[in-house]
């Protein structure tokens, strides 16, 4: 999969899908070739480059103007040696200089791929991928640069991180160190980003880039609910299923940034990797750095081609906990049936009331521990409050197990309230910049997780939780974000230091936590999903998608989520109408069938409900675990956004076998036109037969010509209740859906 060519000293990373190719050029930097579907192995270089320059471009050559670094695409670019651009690092020496020419030293590769030390990463076996790693070095500073790339079989993508190593010579400090740079030969893209807020997380968004920068970033020491570590440039035609389209993503949860910078000369430099805003490193004699890994995905087939491939290579690459590949427990969760106003009777109520159901895990959430009858006491503070829990949580959780239910808990492993006893003793554990005060955020402050001593103490009380045995999921919650950034156990000249060292403590506390109980099902939350990125999905495999329940806030939310995420990291639950964030009313139905795509659950007091709405989850449930592992373990496609008032999704098992659609309807308009959508991924020989409305239907018909939908209102109806079955015949009213199965026959 990884070739190089000696004579033309071009590298070509291949598979059934892609080709990438760069070069070292005369200069002896790296020149980016190509990116794209997988070409020819003995492509002609002469073809895929040619030297530029320009009467007022530097040059590195006295003798050769034709060979400029500002117009010639790059793989790796340095800072001040010809390229106005912007560098994918910077370094600065011990006399203040940031001028830097890394050249080509050696190279290795090798078969497999090689986990990141301390970092979130990807990781393959010896069949399955291929690692090169080329080796830059600067004689004047004495440091070199490994940069590695993997390809991996069968997937659209290439992975690439950086490892700064200083030599002898002096110290160094690394003022920016990007994961992922190269250079795309045209600019004519279109940019897309999932961006949004508390609540409405991840929205897709697109717009034109154009000479100069397009940016996407975080600073605020999270990757963030506002902007997601992502963006994909497509072509002007590129739609859902065809044509050209790269996206790259960060496996990063701090600060990061991703630019798209298009020059004068039409072609547009990728950059992505941690924010350099507020970060410094510095390097001592021998020291190392190593960057994030950062993706970037290639596919002729559109969006939803794209998304595919991040996927696959999330489940089979990324996600390393044992549930990554399983079909994920259907749970209940506390929090909008009674936040932090329970008691033990009343959990267990929940409990027993949940088992009756058919729902598999329970899960304890916020309020259990200390004083924490409010948001503003007692975080931090990981001992079980015996006055609202008198059987502490190892009974609560013995009982619960003894029902036939999992049991599941929530902590907030990094917060601390003022109001706390982990406050009052341990001031000194919280962040916080000398002689100024702190902001305050949801009540609550950071704690100082670049300082090991903090991360061991939290370690500690959460493991003497844990080790009771009966806790078999954990949410990991996250509710604000840093400000007044500092450790006190930096000194000045690694202040800057802070934001990655804080995130490198958040993953050490991960890894220690998901090696010593390999067993527990991590779903990592920030408010909902204000750190839905790679490098969380590494040890937590699913993510609380929004704070926001409503099912149709939660079909745009899911649909731009799904642009990067698989199904199976979503977490998704039907909770109460009308719904508590923002009041809309739903039917169970729908609720049911949007939280279907995704790691199902419930989130509402089942004990209020009334016996009909009981039955109706009842049954909800036994569809659901029927068709579960085509929904979560499937491939996934988006159909319909917001088209006919639609949106649209199905799943296809992987031996196309089965499949689910699913149809939702926001707003209904009087007497419209027939309405048809065409489906994707079947086994185009194939029949298969509807479950629901027991029609058979051959697999090009339903390619080609689409599924039908019902007919809407068309005035010829009597007033009669939509019961959301399909055999009625009639979609009638706002906010409806079905959610059909299908086998092949
Ligand atoms: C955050 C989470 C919620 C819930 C509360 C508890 O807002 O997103 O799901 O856990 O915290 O305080």
């Amino acid at each position: 999969m990884i070739n190089f060519d000696e004579k033309r000293k071009s590298f070509h990373l291949k598979n059934n899908c892609i080709s990438y190719i760069f070069y070292i050029m005369k200069n002896g930097h790296l020149g980016h070739a190509y990116y794209g579907e997988s070409i020819e192995d003995d492509v002609s270089l002469e073809n895929l480059v040619r030297e530029r320059g320009c009467v007022l471009a530097p040059c590195p050559f006295k003798d050769n103007m034709n060979f400029s670094l500002d117009i010639m695409s790059q793989e790796y670019p340095c800072n001040g040696t010809g390229d106005f651009r912007d560098a994918a690092f910077s370094i600065r020496d011990e006399e203040g200089s940031t001028i830097t020419n890394f050249k080509y030293h050696s190279h290795t590769i090798k078969e497999g791929k090689e986990i990141l030390e301390g970092l979130p990463s990807t990781f393959a076996t010896k069949d399955e991928s291929m690692q090169l790693e080329v080796c830059l070095y600067d004689d004047v500073l004495d440091c070199k640069i490994y940069l590695s790339y993997t390809i991996f079989k069968d997937i659209s993508a290439i992975v690439r991180s950086a490892r700064f190593v200083n030599g002898q010579k002096q110290n160094l400090f690394l003022e920016k160190a990007l994961s992922l740079s190269f250079d795309l030969f045209d600019s004519d893209y279109k940019m897309l980003t999932l961006d949004g807020a508390w609540s409405r997380e991840r929205h897709l968004h697109e717009r034109e880039i154009r000479e100069g920068q397009t940016s996407i970033e975080s600073k605020r020491g999270a990757s963030s609910i506002f902007t997601n570590p992502f963006f994909a440039l497509k072509k002007e035609h590129t739609t859902e299923h065809i044509g050209d389209i790269y996206g790259v993503s960060l496996i990063y949860s701090g600060n990061f940034k991703a630019v798209a910078e298009v020059n004068a000369y039409d072609s547009t430099r990728v950059n992505i990797g941690i924010n350099p805003y507020d970060f410094e490193w510095k390097l001592e004699k021998n020291e190392s750095f190593i960057t994030p890994e950062a993706i970037c995905v290639y596919s002729p087939l559109g969006v939803n081609g794209m998304s595919q491939n991040f996927h696959k290579l999330f489940k089979k690459h990324l996600m390393k906990s044992k549930y990554s590949n399983q079909i994920r427990p259907i749970l209940i969760n506390n929090w909008e049936a009674t936040y932090f106003d329970f008691t033990e009777d009343k959990i267990l109520q929940l409990a027993k009331g949940a088992k009756d159901l058919g729902i598999e895990l329970f899960v304890l959430d916020d309020g259990w521990f200390g004083q924490r009858n409010i948001d503003t006491k007692s975080l931090g503070d990981w001992d079980v409050n015996f006055d609202k829990l008198p059987s502490g949580i190892e009974g609560l959780a013995k009982k619960i197990t003894d029902m036939g239910l999992k049991f599941g808990l929530w902590f907030e492993p990094e917060m601390v309230n003022e109001d706390s006893n982990l406050f009052r003793e341990h001031e000194d554990f919280v962040i916080g910049t000398p002689n100024r005060s702190r902001s305050y955020g949801r009540n609550q402050f950071v704690l100082d997780f670049a300082n090991k001593k903090v991360v061991d103490y939290i370690f500690e009380k959460m493991s003497k939780i844990l080790d009771c045995g009966y806790i078999s999921y954990i949410k990991w919650d996250m509710n604000r974000n840093i400000t007044e950034q500092n450790s006190q156990t930096l000194d000045k000249e690694r202040k800057k230091e802070f934001f990655h060292r804080y995130i490198l403590g958040v993953y050490d506390l991960y890894e220690r936590l998901t090696k010593k109980y390999p067993d527990i099902l991590f779903e990592s939350c920030a408010s909902g999903g204000g750190r839905f990125d790679p490098g969380m999905l590494y040890y937590a495999p699913q993510a609380w998608c929004s704070d926001d329940t409503d099912a149709i806030e939660r079909l745009e939310i899911q649909y731009g989520t799904s642009i990067v995420y698989p199904v199976s990291s979503m977490g998704s639950h039907v909770s109460a109408s009308p719904n508590h964030q923002i009041r809309r009313s739903t039917s169970l139905k729908m609720r049911g069938d949007v939280a279907a795509f995704g790691t199902f659950g419930y989130e509402l007091d089942i004990t209020k409900m009334s016996n009909d709405e009981l039955n109706e989850i009842k049954e909800q449930i036994i569809a659901y675990k029927k068709y579960r592992e085509t929904i979560q373990l499937g491939t996934f496609y988006r159909l319909l956004k917001g088209k006919y008032n639609r949106y649209a999704f199905m799943s296809v098992s992987e031996s196309k076998d089965k499949f689910v659609l699913g149809i939702f309807k926001t707003l209904c308009k009087p007497n419209p036109g027939l309405k048809k959508i065409k489906l994707k991924g079947l086994d185009e020989n194939a029949h298969y037969k509807c479950n629901e409305n027991n029609k058979i239907y051959g697999a090009k018909e339903l390619m080609n010509f689409g599924f039908m939908l019902e007919t809407e209102f068309t005035g010829l109806v009597q007033s009669k209740d939509y019961k959301g079955t399909l055999t009625a015949g009639e979609d009638i009213g706002d906010f409806t859906s079905c959610l059909l199965t299908f086998n092949k026959i």
